[in-house]
């Protein structure tokens, strides 16, 4: 059984990244093998609502004292979680064009070698905004093909949602569909 990690970057309760998020896991969910038994293992962290800090830059990390974090908060139980999955998806709302500072400061936490003892080959992206812009989602997703291309990590989809602003908005559009599509794929 494959394992695939959603970590949600947004503060907001049952807000769109988190329905988006939900309905990608149950599209995994629903993968079972020709026993009936559940193909994947689903956990989702929503790191916005947890204690993590900023990365300091102290590179201790990288020194003779071990690889793993100086810092000792809720990113803990995210390496935990990292270091179980073979899936990840990052699941996060626009902001400033950007992935939210919550998303942004757990993944500058993987600036350690610890990451190096992960397992994970595949990638999705789950995207939610309030504008229409066409190019809305560009600087994002530019970050991400650079991230995955230096990890070697193959991206396996992405459900990027323009236009919704106010929460449950996405209800309001086939986002959801399609991201138990995704999840039903992987
Ligand atoms: C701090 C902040 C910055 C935002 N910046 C953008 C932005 O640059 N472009 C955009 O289209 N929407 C922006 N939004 C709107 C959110 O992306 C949008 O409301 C999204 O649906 C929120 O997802 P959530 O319900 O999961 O929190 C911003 C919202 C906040 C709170």
């Amino acid at each position: 059984m494959s394992k695939v990690l959603i970590l949600v970057g947004s503060p907001r309760i049952h807000g769109n990244t988190e329905l988006l998020a939900e309905a990608f896991a149950e599209g995994v969910r629903k993968q079972l093998d020709c026993n009936g038994n559940p193909l994947h293992e689903v956990e989702i962290l929503n790191v916005a609502r947890m204690n993590i800090a900023h990365c300091s830059g102290c590179n201790t990390c990288f020194s003779h004292e071990g690889i793993a974090c100086a810092r000792h908060d809720d990113m803990d139980k995210v390496y935990a979680a990292l270091a179980r999955a073979e899936i990840l998806v990052i699941a996060s709302p626009v902001y400033f064009y950007g992935i939210s500072s919550q998303m942004a400061a757990t993944i500058d936490r993987l600036h350690t070698p610890l990451r190096n003892t992960f397992h994970i080959h595949k990638a999705c992206l789950l995207l939610c905004g309030a504008a229409t812009l066409p190019d809305l989602f560009n600087a994002i997703t530019t970050q991400y093909e650079m991230v995955l291309r230096y990890f070697n990590i193959k991206d396996c989809g992405r459900v990027l949602v323009p236009g919704v602003k106010d929460k449950g908005d996405i209800q309001k559009t086939d986002a959801l569909e399609k991201a138990h599509k995704l999840g039903a794929s992987i």
